[in-house]
């Protein structure tokens, strides 16, 4: 057993049954007969062995009768991380899918968009958004907002009101220091829709202040010739953020579905991450990632539901499509060695939370990082499953913890 090494913190929770997690080493691992202990600052302080629970209990000095011990059908994950979502399309998720990306982004998204100069509008649909994910086991969330300031400090105030770690995109760097789990991210929504003085200083802004970028990239092929004639001198689509300085470890940019090896190349050499989309880019007919083929290549990837793009906000959907996606590939060439659901989990977790480079704080269970995590009954009343085992849903899904902090079921509920 680990020496007490945060002296002055004390055990506000102590769970003891099956752990279920990824680690670099393993896509999945299962704790079994396991406990572990989280500090009051909503950090992991302990996780072992239950037969240790005694020493562990004169340890860290807490109670075993206050050990919250976890049923036959239960265990604990990471909860998720969300790399791409725009919350301000929530309000029309699942419908408006009939489009090709320019087309959609004109005749829905930015009439939709503009709205959001209204803060009573923005709370509305800020407010489902935010509750409706971390109650399908969102614990971290990589948001698109709109261009408006106001209504995107309110989307930041949500996130931490309800208890969820996020990056808010439009820049508000006034909030950086307001909110211990929610952050600004330098967000150029992508290459057409931004002059390259906008996206010059947006590289600025993102080196100097150390904060988070986050954009689109070669989601369609058409998208890709619009980005050739309008950034003539540059090589790629890569080429145009690399030049702008927009391109560093702390950055991750959606879809990417027509990369090629050179580009995937400079992915790697800058950290760079890939947020993968596959409801989306379905949906909207947009193109077919080939993860297996990022992975190979060292590039750091996530899943993302982009809402309004994908129908839906939950990430066990992503989950699925993406597994979908790798299993058409495979369809296409034998030869594709399709995506595990084991590592579909890690890409929804762990992966997921080096791409956005969190992962020092979330993403699996490990001491010292903070207790982001989701109870999971595979056998609730009244559940979507019978128990042979099945797939599941949010209502398997019975407590959200966010940095130690129970924040599913909501607190007015
Ligand atoms: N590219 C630029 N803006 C958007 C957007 O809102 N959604 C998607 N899917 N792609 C985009
Ligand atoms: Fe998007």
């Amino acid at each position: 057993i680990m020496n007490r090494n945060h002296t002055t913190a004390r055990i506000a929770h102590v769970f003891s049954g099956t752990f279920v997690h990824s680690t670099p080493r393993a896509a999945v691992e299962i704790l079994q007969n396991c406990v572990l202990g989280v500090d009051d600052k909503g950090k992991i302080a302990f996780i072992e062995k239950h037969q240790d629970v005694v020493s562990l209990s004169e340890i860290w000095g807490f109670e075993t009768s206050d050990i919250k011990q976890l049923g036959q059908y239960e265990f604990l994950m990471p909860g998720m991380v969300d790399t791409h979502i725009h919350a301000s399309q929530y309000s029309y998720a699942g419908t408006a899918l009939d489009l090709p990306l320019l087309e959609w982004l004109n005749t829905y998204t930015f009439p939709v968009e503009a709205k959001y100069k209204d803060l009573d509008f923005a709370n509305d649909v800020y407010t489902k958004v935010v509750r409706r994910t971390l109650k399908n086991g969102t614990t971290t969330a990589c948001y698109f907002a709109t261009i408006h300031t106001d209504a995107s400090l309110l989307l930041g105030e949500l996130a931490d009101r309800f208890g969820q770690r996020a990056l808010v995109g439009k820049v508000c760097m006034d909030c950086n220091s307001a909110y211990p789990n929610v952050k600004p991210v330098v967000t150029p929504r992508f290459a057409p829709s931004c002059s390259s003085s906008l996206l010059s200083e947006l590289g600025e802004i993102a080196n100097n202040n150390k904060l988070h970028v986050q954009s689109h990239i070669s989601e369609t092929k058409e998208e890709v010739e619009l980005v050739k004639t309008l950034f003539p001198g540059c090589k790629s689509y890569t080429d145009v953020y690399l030049k702008h300085n927009l391109l560093t470890d702390r950055t991750v940019m959606a879809h990417g579905c027509h990369l090629t090896d050179e580009e995937l190349e400079i992915f790697r050499e800058t950290g760079s991450a890939v947020s993968h989309c596959p409801n989306s880019n379905i949906s909207i007919c947009s193109g077919i990632l080939n993860v297996r083929n990022v992975l190979n290549h060292k590039v750091k990837l996530g899943l993302g539901t982009d809402v309004a793009g994908g129908y839906s906000p939950s990430m066990l959907d992503a989950m699925r499509r993406t597994l979908d996606t790798s299993k058409a590939l495979t369809i296409q060439d034998p030869q594709h060695k399709t995506l595990s659901f084991e590592e579909v989990f890690r890409l929804a977790t762990l992966g997921g939370s080096e791409a956005l480079s969190l992962d020092d704080q979330t993403g699996n269970f490990v001491v010292g990082k903070d207790f982001d995590a989701l109870r999971v009954n595979v056998c609730v009343p009244d559940g979507p499953i019978d128990l042979f085992p099945g797939e599941g849903d949010d209502r398997n899904i019975t407590e959200v913890y966010m940095a130690g902090r129970r924040v599913v079921p909501f607190p007015d509920t």
